[in-house]
């Protein structure tokens, strides 16, 4: 692997020390769920557990680092120029069911632009990374969006409405649509690992409402070094936050685009 920065050396390190412990939840969550309380409060424990070691582990290679994290908010607010981005465990419903579809998601920000991030499922072990200028790695071998051409041939992934969404018709409207425009659609559960499929070619896109930053800070850099296309759509300019992201290889983007700007289902 010839990436080198500083930066992803301390994010990957972090990831395999948190990932320890991350593993032995998840040999325990079998155990868990015989019991009639279920696994949910271990799970919210497994998570800050993670964190908890990230931070750590970030913090001791710079203090005064911002740090955005699901769990525990923001830190050094004032810092905006040097950033962690930060999803423990991405996937958590997965997590929470034994399936072991959840990763570990660290990006890394630079004056508001993402410059690497790692994207690590330690069970698979598959470990997803990539540095601005650098490409974009699966373990130690280069990965490269997929290259199919036409949007009926696709094979796509994407996720939600979360529960709480206010917006689930819309939503639901939207997967009929591109549904019936395409080859197949999955939902895997896990929007680090959606992304990190795209750049290594086994999805050829990924669309989804109502994400959060942390969600897919890492998989924006992966993706595009990857030879990926980002867009976001509707945004919120009070939610910076929040995002509405289509990530494609490098040919379909704008026919999945025209699908989700279509107003009209059939
Ligand atoms: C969730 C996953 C899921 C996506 C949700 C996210 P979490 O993150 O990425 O795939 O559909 O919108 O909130 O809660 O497992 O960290
Ligand atoms: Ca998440
Ligand atoms: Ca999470």
């Amino acid at each position: 692997m010839r990436l080198n920065s500083p930066q992803i050396n301390i994010i990957t390190k972090a990831c395999m020390k948190a990932s320890r412990s991350l593993i032995r939840d998840f040999g325990e969550i079998e155990n868990l769920q015989v019991l009639a309380k279920g696994p949910g409060d271990f799970v919210t424990s497994a998570d800050k557990r993670t964190e908890k070691i990230l931070i750590d582990e970030l913090q001791k290679a710079h203090p005064e680092y911002g740090i955005i994290t699901e769990e525990t908010g923001v830190i050094n607010k004032s810092n905006f120029k040097n950033r962690w981005i930060i999803d423990p465990i991405d996937g958590t419903m997965n997590f929470l069911n034994g399936i072991p579809q959840f990763a570990i998601s660290i990006g890394y920000e630079e004056e508001g632009e993402i410059l690497c991030g790692v994207i690590f499922n330690p069970i698979m072990n598959e470990l997803f990374c990539a540095e601005k200028g650098n490409g974009a790695y699966l373990n130690n071998s280069r990965i490269r969006v997929s290259n199919k051409k036409k949007i009926t041939d696709a094979l796509l992934v994407t996720g939600g409405p979360k529960g709480a969404s206010k917006i689930k018709d819309k939503i639901y409207s939207e997967y009929i649509n591109v549904s019936n425009n395409v080859s197949n659609v999955r939902k895997f559960g896990s929007a680090a690992l959606d992304m990190a499929y795209v750049a290594c070619g086994r999805f050829d896109g990924y669309w989804q409402r109502e994400l959060n930053y942390w969600d897919i800070a890492a998989g924006i850099i992966i993706l595009k070094e990857a030879g990926g296309f980002i867009s976001f759509f509707e945004e919120d300019i009070n939610a910076p936050i929040k995002k509405n992201i289509l990530a494609t290889n490098s040919s379909i983007h704008e026919q999945l685009k025209d699908l989700i700007d279509k107003k009209d289902i059939e």
